[in-house]
């Protein structure tokens, strides 16, 4: 398999394959006009992001195996630093998630009869693999979501191993009960996979948010398919490739294509028995409408506002400096934990605008690929809309100041991409829809406060609630609030992503369920059978 894929990076033409192309795709011939020699340094084959993305062209992957859509038709993968099309992904649709879903049922059973802790040693080979390849997958999603290499592509393409590394070791936890029932009957409980899962991603964090939810699944006995993200369908199905060469054939498939056409038939198909999802509100309570017609469970991570607290006796610079990776500043805001809700006692307010517009202004905007680049592109020119609409609307409110920092990128080559400067927001309060709608973009308000009760109810004052932090030295001011505020993850005087570990998941509109935690792989991946054992004559 690896050398099949090493020849076929070495054969990659510097054109886009298309089979039968379809609406969608592009022409046959197209060139594909980002420059690669953008990249700092000449690249081996099997590392150049633009080879891998043009060798990945047009192809799902379904029981161990790359196709073509049944339809043959593509669509583009855009580079949003330059708005060229990198690649083009097979366009999957029913007929396709049907050949995916039945090639998983198909698995499922005899991968369910390998020994759980067996199955969990694949899984961490997985791992260890994904790890080996990890600079060529850091490269990928970086150019395919415009992530910078450095401050976030390869961070997640490094820490992607160590969710399987996790979940492997977990295979021997999937334990039932005994219950003291009846002293002349042994009543016991069993857990069981529940068959095939169907993960719908979202783009902003594809390999990791992926892993999250395939890891525990694949533990638990269950065969899966995967619907990604039509904006950033490639590392994950290098992701998926790389597994395949450890898994056997049709317990882990993936489809590329769009919501309706490939996200609802997942949903819908009558072999899928579980639908795990990470995306927005709106698509998630579809999902789950959906999902409720066939009465299967389903896990939500949606999306959040997630507030700040800077209690008046906080370290200024400590808090300052995690309100700028908070905010995911490098990730071009598009995070459901951003802190972008920052209420900040008054008596630090404006000391705290200064010292944090200074440490954005000094973030360098480029080149995703530059490692010199700290903050890249937003994801889509409707992603890019959408943001720039919510700067629009702030700006626009009286009293309101958007302070913009760091530079737009001067390199010509990116003058079409999708860059946004962050902007802080002074003069909003948290009733202004800035506050309280989720921009996903590099854009956050700071609001000043005085009463500690009435923040925490500002800070609760939010249709969602996944996460917050609170910054203070005092342990009664931080654990007072930690017990009040409304989020399922909260932090004092640091704001870190999600942990393998760590149950994370939010209340109110941010979702349904936790992901990350050995909870979350028994209680969303198995399902708990009774067994009773009449002892009697
Ligand atoms: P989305 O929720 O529409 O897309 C997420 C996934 O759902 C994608 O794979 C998409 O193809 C799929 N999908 C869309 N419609 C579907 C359907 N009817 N049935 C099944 N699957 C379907 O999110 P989108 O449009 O990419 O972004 C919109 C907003 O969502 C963002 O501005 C942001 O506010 C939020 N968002 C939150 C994320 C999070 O991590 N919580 C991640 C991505 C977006
Ligand atoms: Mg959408």
């Amino acid at each position: 398999m690896l050398d099949r894929y090493m020849t076929a990076c070495r054969n990659a033409q510097p054109t886009i394959a298309t089979v039968n192309p379809g609406p969608r795709a592009i022409a046959p011939g197209t060139a594909l006009r980002y420059d690669t020699k953008m990249a700092t340094n000449p690249l081996r084959p099997d590392l150049d992001p633009f080879v891998l993305a043009r060798t990945l062209s047009g192809s799902l992957l379904i029981d161990g195996k790359l196709c073509s859509a049944a339809s043959g038709k593509t669509f583009p993968v855009v580079a949003p630093a330059t708005m060229d099309t990198v690649a083009s992904a097979a366009l999957g649709e029913a007929d396709d998630v049907d050949r995916a879903v039945s090639a998983a049922a198909a698995a499922q059973p005899g991968w369910a009869r390998i020994a759980a802790r067996q199955r969990g040693k694949l899984i961490a080979e997985c791992g260890r693999r994904l790890g080996e390849h990890a600079e060529e997958l850091g490269r990928l999603v970086a150019l395919e979501t415009g992530k910078a290499l450095r401050t976030e592509s390869r961070v997640e393409a490094s820490v992607l191993a160590d969710v399987f590394l996790f979940y492997g070791g977990l295979g021997s936890e999937l334990k039932g009960e005994t219950v003291p029932f009846n002293p002349d009957m042994l009543t016991m409980t069993l857990r069981e996979p529940l068959g095939v899962v169907g993960a719908i991603i979202p783009w902003n964090v594809p390999m990791m948010l992926m892993a999250l939810k395939i890891a525990p699944a694949l533990v638990a006995g269950n065969a899966v398919v995967v619907k990604s993200a039509e904006e950033a369908p490639m590392a994950v199905l290098r992701v998926c490739q790389i597994m395949n060469q450890v898994l056997p054939p049709g317990v882990f498939n993936i489809v590329s294509g769009f919501g309706p056409e490939c996200g609802a038939p997942l949903v819908a198909h009558p072999k899928v028995a579980k639908i795990t999802f990470t995306g927005s509100v709106e698509t998630g309570k579809a999902v789950s409408r959906n999902a409720a017609d066939k009465l299967i469970p389903v896990t939500l991570e949606l999306g959040g506002k997630s507030p700040m607290i800077v209690m008046p006796d906080a370290d200024l610079d400590r808090a300052i400096a995690g309100a700028v990776t908070g905010m995911r500043f490098t990730r071009q805001g598009q995070s459901c934990t951003a802190a972008s809700r920052i209420f900040v006692h008054a008596s630090l307010h404006d000391a705290f605008l200064r010292g944090m517009k200074a440490k954005v202004d000094a973030m360098k905007m480029g080149d995703p690929l530059d490692e010199a680049t700290d903050i890249g592109a937003i994801i889509s020119k409707a992603q890019y809309d959408k943001v720039s609409r919510y700067i629009a609307l702030g700006s626009e409110t009286p009293g309101a100041v958007a302070h913009r920092c760091s530079a737009l990128p001067a390199d010509p080559r990116l003058k079409q991409g999708l860059f946004v400067q962050p902007v802080l927001f002074s003069g909003l309060t948290n009733r202004h829809r800035v506050a309280r709608e989720e921009i996903f973009g590099p854009v956050t308000c700071l609001i000043p406060w005085s009463d500690q009760d009435d923040v925490i109810g500002q800070a609760n004052d939010s249709d969602y609630g996944l996460a917050a932090t609170v910054w203070t030295r005092d342990i009664g001011t931080a654990l007072n609030a930690a017990r009040r505020l409304q989020a399922g993850f909260v932090q004092v005087n640091q704001n870190i992503v999600v942990q393998p570990g760590l149950s994370y998941g939010g209340t109110k509109q941010s979702g349904l369920g936790k992901e990350a935690s050995l909870e979350a792989m028994i209680e969303h991946f198995t399902h708990k059978k009774t067994v009773i054992v009449n002892l009697g004559p």
